[in-house]
């Protein structure tokens, strides 16, 4: 299992929201983000929680958090920045644009800054591809975007 940073969680309201859920089909997914919505992420203690509470395996409740993109098992940025790497977006220079992401906040996609500030992901499409490549900061797409310009939209952000 990967490493999880420490956070004391409110157990009783984990387990309020497990138990909402428990008795339905399918319950995992909306548990798990309702628990996020919580916490800010998914530690480990919350994953023990929700396997507990819905009478699965932790294996299986980890490896439902691990697979699903909207779903963190370590603490996320204040803003998450999400890069579109499929094939639109590569040839209109994504990879100089991920590169200059990179070289500005000093960690790789699928990091998160030391300062809690950033926390860089790839998508594999942003649903923007004419105006590739583009990034979307939360909730905000940026499109036609270069080295430069991305630099700046970072910017907005410190
Ligand atoms: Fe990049 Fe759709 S392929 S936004």
């Amino acid at each position: 299992m990967a490493k999880q940073e420490n956070q004391a969680i409110d157990v009783d309201r984990v387990d309020k929201i497990v138990a909402r859920h428990a008795s339905r089909e399918g319950a995992l997914l909306p548990v798990l983000k309702e628990v996020q919505d919580l916490v800010g992420y998914l530690p480990e203690e919350a994953l023990k929680r929700v396997a507990l509470g819905l009478g699965l395996s932790l294996s299986r409740v980890y490896g439902v958090a691990t697979f699903y993109s909207l779903f963190y098992t370590t603490p996320k940025g204040k803003y998450v920045v999400r890069v579109c790497e499929s094939a639109p977006c590569h040839v209109q220079g994504a990879p100089e644009v991920i590169a200059a992401i990179e070289r500005e906040l000093g960690v790789p996609f699928g990091e998160t800054t030391p300062d809690g500030r950033f926390t860089l992901e790839m998508v594999s499409c942003l649903g923007v591809c004419g105006v590739a490549p583009a990034v979307m900061v939360e909730d905000r797409v940026y499109g036609n975007l270069t080295p430069e310009t991305v630099i700046a939209v970072l910017q907005e952000y410190r």
